[in-house]
């Protein structure tokens, strides 16, 4: 599963080389300034400073001993890239494991953090064609290092979103959303009136799977951790599209084959948990169903019944939107289509982002401590 380290981020490196590059060449060319490059960074709306701020790390470990906010410098912007000024960006649990260096794919280092955020255009190089100033914008690609103020990316690093969306929907719509819509079109047929069981229900990915489901008339059956206030909970999950909101324990009784008298066994099983958490999802998974293993949040490797191989033919499989986004990078049309479908279910109020935690971004260490605690229920969004 581990990638070689090299494949990791080439165009992050890329931006990343262009700043160091450009840090040189900037002492180099001061005394020669011209006023081209002057004028080059005069359309950019005050955002004439060659630095920005950003969440930089220099070793692995934990976040919030790790990550600090640094001046970077920004490079010069070329003609076929865009200056963009950092809106929103999420702190996800693959940023964390990226810090840690327990990731599939890890940056070299130093390294700014997060992998996901909308950004808004304030800069075109003369040889860009798909994009504007003023359109927002978020990765194609992991390993951007969005947690920061400002940067100038590639044009092939973005792609561009309606801005009549909020905020942080377009913030949280590269890697969540995406993973959902993914497992429930790429794996079963799944039709109006089917189900989908899921563990980690009130995460992210939980949530999109939700409403995106809903929106095509899918039931799911929600599984979530207990807590003191389970009720709440199951109540804000019905509220986005939850058929059933059970606990984990719950799933384990006898009394659960109540519900499929009245619901039909779900063909698809979406695992972001692990552990007995997986085991318990294939029980009930249908004869020829498919478990989709997403996330390992409890870090404990699945036990698969052989009755569940044997009897049921299920098949187990695994995916990772990363891959998904990488594979299609020749052609980015499924991309492209894949978010008009959603930015369309969020214009009709049928996605919305999870609960989220605006924390200003200097206040990161907070963000960086509170995103590591479980049964959160808000995803910790750095306001730029
Ligand atoms: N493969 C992919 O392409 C892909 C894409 C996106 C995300 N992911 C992965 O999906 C998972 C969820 O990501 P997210 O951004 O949606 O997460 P999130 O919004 O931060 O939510 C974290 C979820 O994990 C649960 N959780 C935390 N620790 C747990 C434990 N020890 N045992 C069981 N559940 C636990 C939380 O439940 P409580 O409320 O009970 O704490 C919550 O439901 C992560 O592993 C992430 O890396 C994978």
């Amino acid at each position: 599963m581990w990638l070689p380290i090299r494949i990791v981020c080439l165009r992050s490196q890329t931006t990343w080389r262009k700043s160091f590059a450009a840090n040189v060449i900037l002492l180099k060319l001061s005394r020669h300034r011209s006023n081209a490059n002057v004028s080059h960074f005069s359309h950019s709306a005050g955002l004439s400073a060659q630095t920005c701020k950003a969440l930089l790390y220099r070793e692995h470990g934990d976040p919030s001993q790790v990550v600090q906010l640094e001046d970077v410098p920004l490079p010069p912007v070329g003609v076929k890239d865009v200056l963009v000024k950092m809106l929103a960006a999420p702190i996800n649990p693959s940023d964390i494991n990226m810090i840690q260096g327990t990731y599939a794919i890890l940056p070299d280092l130093p390294a700014v953090g997060g992998n996901e955020g909308v950004a808004q255009v304030v800069e075109v190089g003369s040889q860009v064609k798909s994009l504007k100033t003023g359109n927002w914008v978020i990765p194609r690609d992991a390993g951007l290092g969005t947690w920061r103020t400002e940067a100038v990316l590639a044009e092939d690093d973005v792609i561009s979103l309606p801005d009549d969306i909020p905020l942080l929907s377009a913030a949280t719509l590269g890697v969540n959303p995406c993973t959902a819509f993914r497992m429930l079109s790429d794996f079963e047929d799944l039709k109006p009136g089917d189900s989908v069981i899921q563990n980690a229900a009130n995460s992210g990915v939980g949530q999109a799977v939700i409403q995106i489901a809903a929106a095509r008339g899918i039931n799911t059956i929600n599984v979530v951790r207990d807590r003191p206030e389970f009720l709440q909970l199951s109540d804000r999950l019905r509220s986005i599209g939850a058929t059933y909101v059970i606990r984990e324990e719950a799933l384990r009784r006898p009394e659960i084959k109540e519900l499929f008298k009245t619901c039909p066994k779900p063909k698809l099983a979406l695992n972001g948990v692990g552990g007995k958490s997986a085991t318990e999802l294939l029980r009930h998974l249908q004869v020829g169903g498919s478990m989709v293993t997403y996330g390992g949040m409890a870090k404990q490797p699945i036990t698969i019944p052989v009755s569940a191989l044997i009897f049921k033919d299920v098949k187990i499989r695994g995916f990772w939107v990363t891959r998904w986004k990488r594979d299609q990078s020749h052609d980015g049309r499924a991309f492209r289509s894949m978010l008009d479908k959603l930015c369309s279910l969020i214009q009709q109020g049928k996605l919305t982002a999870p609960p989220c935690t605006n924390v200003a971004f200097q206040d990161y260490h907070k963000a960086l401590d509170t995103a590591v605690q479980p049964f959160t229920s808000a995803k910790q969004v750095l306001i730029m």
